[in-house]
């Protein structure tokens, strides 16, 4: 193996750790509040976990391992971590991360300090940031490849995260590499994607860009037929500096690299981008030699196997398998990974995360191969099930996920059950199984061939859960798409559903086992005409439990559910206007610029508006408003209405200079920002000098709005949305009804629960024909 890290963690990372400590320090003591402290830590890889007791709150971090790339050591310090801080497993993520569980906050600069001593770190495993660079799990030893990706997904990251810019971009910037036109390291869905080609005998990689699933999902689209290999750099980073131009930083929920190709459109997004990487090319890179490592394989003997299970793969060198771990949701015990790793002592041994929540075991001789499985299984049966079909992928759902609605690993636990008594040749019929619990597709359920998206539904007055059954998804260099939304089944008819199609499929004479052949060949009617047969609700006296979820006996409800991710979109637009404010403010002084300090003014003045759920363009709005929301609702001094009069005789061409105020707009980007740090989660401003005057403003805002019992809110984005629905339902009584239209996509997904997380009951969500949601509210206490 490598006698050098496979890849080595920047000076910068380690700073950022030590600061990252400081930062953990001050919250522990009460001198960051979790919003600001939030922004440190998701960049950081640790991220909050749902469910937890007020003031004992747990944490998970996710380490990256670049090209899914892990030692055997790395894996056992990662495994002794989750035992010492953490809740004795591991979890194998779908983008070949790996995350340490429920571990305390305190703890988590010191995980950090015991990962970076083995060469791994979790930074930019969440945030705004370059993710865990992909690859297909069987490079370097796949027959059918034309070469090993895993360098270049390795130094690629080396190269990326040595930047400090790469963690504080538009989003997330996620990148994949695949050795074959099979595409397993899912090239053609990522930000970015290259897939190994050769032309005239030079290594090189077809490129694609701006894909992605999440909301509004984009197969990505071709960049590069052919760039040569030592491009990858260029390419990479020419994508970097355009997204980071053009992702709309305002609005998180169009910022993906996706959305600049949608407003710019396919080729004007080609065309820029040959512009950045011709700037690029021009500057050139300073790239580290690529290093190549060999992974040793020498006299094995080359003895058939019986090949008839889907988790031994052969490799390019003869004599040699690869065998894939399927842990149950990609889950690992501490026990379990302990005695298998004690397994794996041969010197040709080496290991990758899969994307698939499992780990691949490479190099494993032929002669050795009955006796690893044999022990493999005596650890636990499940990691090696012989039909992929029985093993489903599941995001992690409700139980830990804030913006989940359905159980998803509880689904995937029942249908493995239920499929696992099958007859092998019939479960070798059916596809692997995707599922997510809610329509944000952590669990891929959109590239599945079956997929199951989770979400709610009302019957006889109670919500249900169920799934949307999506078919036809699929992953290959040029025939990548999604699958399509067909029906939806309640949770707990879904294992019998399966069962039922396994049957069919067993009774069709012609069907060779490509699911999706036969569903374009007449299979896609017939898949929905056996889901029918398990759609029917009965009422809650005939049968409650299908109004619970899996692995729950409480009846399905939202209540406690919900992102509080809204409140948190509101903060994040909230601080870029005061930054905005903040340099225009800066370069106004120094450069005794009016323009500047103008916009000083006017970005400060805005930047709070978006609570009372204001959202204007026009200068001219957004200074009275301030001023009627602001000055007159004495939340800010009324000195400051000289300030705004001025800025409005500045626009007007009535004054020319607004240098003499320089001190008033200090102050008031101050008075803002003491605002905006006050602001709680329910975005109501905390000070307490301020209790008595909010109560009068509430008052205030109840007279003008009693009347309100319909908001509309169709065109209106998130997180405004929320905002705005928030100020309809604050002037009601409890108890009293509001109705809100809202837009399919993002805003049905995130708003009712965001409204169910501050107390109100969500009664009723309706899709009406032209295709928006009627949500039905009742106030809360
Ligand atoms: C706050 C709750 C959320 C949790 C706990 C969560 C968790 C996860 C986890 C553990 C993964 C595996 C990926 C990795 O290693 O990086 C993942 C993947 C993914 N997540 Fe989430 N996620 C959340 C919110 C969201 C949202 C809001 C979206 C979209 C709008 C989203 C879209 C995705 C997608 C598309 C993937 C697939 C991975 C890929 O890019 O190939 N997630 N998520
Ligand atoms: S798909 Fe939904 S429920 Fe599952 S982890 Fe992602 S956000 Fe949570």
């Amino acid at each position: 193996m490598a006698d050098r890290p496979q890849f080595r963690i920047p000076e910068t990372i380690k700073e950022d750790t030590k600061k990252y400590e400081q930062e953990v320090e001050r919250f522990l003591n009460g001198n960051l509040d979790p919003v600001r402290f939030k922004g440190y830590r998701v960049p950081m890889g640790v991220y909050g976990q749902r469910g937890q007791t007020e003031g004992a709150e747990k944490y998970m971090i996710r380490v990256r391992a670049p090209g899914g790339v892990i030692t055997k050591e790395q894996l056992e310090v990662l495994n002794d971590l989750s035992r010492e801080y953490g809740a004795e497993y591991l979890h194998f993520t779908t983008r070949q991360d790996i995350q340490i569980h429920q571990v305390n906050m305190e703890d988590t600069p010191q995980i950090l300090y015991k990962l970076l001593e083995v060469g791994l770190s979790p930074r930019g495993g969440g945030g705004n940031t370059v993710r865990n660079i992909m690859n297909s799990p069987r490079a370097g030893v796949n027959p059918q490849e034309k070469f090993d990706t895993t360098p270049y997904s390795l130094a690629l990251t080396e190269y990326l995260i040595r930047t400090r810019s790469s963690f504080n971009l538009p989003r997330k910037y996620k990148i994949a590499f695949s050795s074959t036109a099979q595409d397993k390291g899912l090239a053609t869905i990522n930000d970015l994607g290259f897939i190994a080609k050769e032309k005239d005998g030079r290594q090189g990689f077809k490129v694609y860009a701006a894909g992605g699933m999440g909301n509004d999902p984009e197969i990505a689209l071709l960049l590069e037929e052919f760039i040569a290999a030592d491009k990858v750099f260029h390419v990479a980073e020419a994508i970097k500096r355009f997204f980071d131009d053009y992702g709309d930083r305002s609005n998180k929920h169009q910022a993906r690299l996706r959305f600049v190709r949608k407003r710019l459109g396919d080729e004007e997004f080609v065309a820029k981008y040959k512009k950045y990487l011709k700037e690029v090319l021009e500057e050139g890179i300073d790239t580290e030699e690529i290093y190549y490592y060999q992974e040793p394989r020498s006299g094995a003997k080359d003895r058939k196997q019986n090949l008839e299970v889907d988790y031994i793969y052969p490799e390019a060198k003869p004599g040699y398998y690869s065998v894939e771990l399927r842990p149950p949701e990609g889950d690992i015990t501490y026990q379990e990974l302990e005695e298998l790793l004690s397994l794996l002592s041969s010197e040709q041994i080496s290991l990758r995360t899969t994307n698939k929540q499992g780990l691949l075991i490479r190099g494993v001789k032929a002669e050795n191969l009955d006796d690893l499985i044999a022990e493999i299984k005596g650890v636990n049966e499940q990691l090696l099930v012989p039909n992929v079909a029985t093993m489903p992928i599941a995001c992690k759902g409700a139980s830990t996920c804030r913006l989940g609605l359905c159980l998803s690993p509880n689904l995937a636990e029942a249908v493995r059950d239920q499929l696992s008594q099958l007859d092998k040749k019939l479960q070798s019929l059916l596809p692997q199984i995707y599922i997510s619990g809610c329509p944000n597709c952590c669990g891929q359920h959109l590239i599945g061939k079956i997929g199951f998206e989770g979400k709610a539904k009302r019957f006889d007055d109670r919500l249900v859960p169920h799934y949307s059954l999506l078919v036809g998804g699929n992953v290959a260099e040029d025939e990548s798409r999604y699958g399509e939304k067909v029906i939806d089944l309640p949770a707990k008819r879904i294992p019998d559903f399966l069962v039922e199609l396994a049957q069919q499929l067993s009774e069709k004479a012609d069907y060779t086992g490509d699911f999706n052949a036969y569903l374009a060949q007449g299979g896609r009617e017939e898949v929905v005409k056996v889901a029918k047969q398990f759609t029917e609700i009965p009422s809650y006296e005939q049968n409650s439990n299908i109004y619970q979820d899996w692995g729950s006996n409480e009846d399905f409800s939202l209540a406690g559910r919900g992102p509080g991710e809204c409140g948190t979109g509101v903060m994040d637009i909230i601080e870029l206007d005061i930054d905005t404010a903040n340099d225009n403010y800066q370069t106004g002084r120094q450069e005794n610029d009016d323009e500047e300090l103008y916009q000083a003014i006017v970005n400060a003045a805005r930047a709070l508006l978006i609570v009372r759920g204001i959202d204007t363009e026009k200068d001219r709005v957004i200074l009275s408003s301030f001023k009627s929301e602001f000055i007159d609702k004495d939340l800010v001094d009324k000195s400051k209405a000289d300030l705004l009069d001025a800025a409005f005789d500045y626009k007007l061409g009535d004054i020319d200079s607004l240098v003499d105020y320089q001190q008033e707009i200090k102050e008031l980007i101050q008075r803002v920002e003491e605002l905006f740090n006050s602001l709680n989660s329910k975005l109501e401003f905390d000070l307490d000098e301020l209790d008595q005057q909010n109560e009068d403003n509430d008052k205030a805002g109840s007279q003008n709005d009693a009347e309100t019992k319909l908001a509309d809110l169709r065109g209106v984005k998130c997180p405004m949305n929320f905002v705005k629905a928030k100020v309809a339902i604050s002037p009601l009584e409890a108890g009293e009804v509001l109705e809100i239209y809202l837009d399919p996509g993002e805003p049905i997904q995130n708003v009712p629960q965001s409204l169910a997380e501050e107390g109100h009951e969500i009664l009723e969500q309706e899709q009406t024909e032209e295709g928006y949601y009627i949500l039905t509210v009742k106030k809360g206490k």
